[in-house]
């Protein structure tokens, strides 16, 4: 199979508002056919001998692991760059490390802090930087959820999306998405906790939001480098736990997303993330599919 498209070599995947929704859809697309070819053992090695490097300064689970393995299955070599590990770490510069890695590697995946730290390697790397988190933005996982929902419910357009939980990384990058494709979007969070959104339809009322949603939609309420809030996070969000009471007020069909790693008990219950409704490990599953197609895409 090919990637049918030439139409997005090159690009950088910083945020998910840099993308048209043409661009976006076109991930969709492939992301599904690699998941077919992929569960039917169909050849698919779209990026034969290409490397992409992957630098981490925050944890991860399926991030790495569906990138290391999804360059792989594509028929390339990604390499694992702890922060720690690199010159990065001691002082070198962004831009130094961006004009070095360009002249080994095909693409660099970065996970890091401050999106202004992803944006300066971008600007100086001549191969594409794709963002695997920020403080600021998740684009790769709104890739995978709205995957997701168009898998499960059929369509994006229209669809109600109703993100409850802190204003974050991934709630940003899921709003834009949800802009950009069509959906009915609105997120419900502790007063102060708002994603800097100013289009977005923002309430502090979990029930308001998840009333009639296609789409119930939550994440930590204290994200990778806040742990120190945590117990102040705790007291704000009481009242914003995705369970079987706030499910109720969702649509009949509804189903429910959460980007993981959870924390249960807090902002979701185990009975909700493994009963009926979820589709959280699709969610999961679909960062593989999704980032493939990314790659496929930009990669040269
Ligand atoms: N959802 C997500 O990005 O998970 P990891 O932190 O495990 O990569
Ligand atoms: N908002 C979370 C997402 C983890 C995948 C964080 O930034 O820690």
């Amino acid at each position: 199979m090919s990637a049918a498209t030439d139409g997005f070599k090159g690009r950088d995947f910083l945020r998910v508002a840099d993308w048209a929704a043409e661009g976006l859809i076109a991930v969709l697309d492939l992301a599904d056919r690699l998941k077919a070819a992929h569960g039917t053992g169909q050849e698919h090695r779209l990026l034969p001998g290409r490397t992409l490097g992957m630098i981490f300064q925050k944890p991860s689970t399926r991030t790495r692991v569906s990138f290391e393995a999804g360059i792989a299955q594509l028929g390339g070599v990604g390499l694992h760059l702890s922060a720690s590990d690199l010159q990065l770490g001691r002082g070198e510069t962004v831009r130094d490390t961006a004009l070095v890695l360009s002249r080994y590697l095909d693409a660099i995946m970065i996970r890091t802090f401050a999106q202004s730290d992803v944006e300066e390697l971008a600007a100086h790397a001549d191969i594409p930087v794709i963002n695997g988190l920020t403080d600021e933005h998740h684009p790769c996982q709104a890739l995978a959820d709205v995957m997701t929902i168009r898998e499960r419910l059929g369509r994006l357009e229209g669809v109600r999306l109703a993100y409850v939980g802190d204003g974050n990384n991934v709630c940003v990058s899921l709003a834009e998405a949800a802009g950009l494709l069509g959906m009915d979007f609105v997120a419900a969070t502790p007063p102060g906790y708002e994603p800097p959104l100013p289009d977005a339809r923002l309430t502090n009322e979990p029930r308001e939001a998840a009333r009639n949603a296609d789409v119930l939609y939550t994440d930590v309420w204290t994200s990778m480098g806040r742990e120190e809030e945590r117990e102040a996070r705790l007291r704000a969000f009481a009242g914003f736990q995705v369970n079987e009471e706030l499910l109720r007020e969702a649509s009949p069909g509804a189903i429910v997303l959460h980007c993981l790693p959870a924390h249960y008990g807090e902002e979701i219950t185990e009975e909700v993330a493994y009963g009926p409704r979820s589709a959280l490990w699709d969610e999961a599953e679909n960062r593989l599919h999704a980032q493939k197609a990314l790659l496929a895409l930009v990669v040269r």
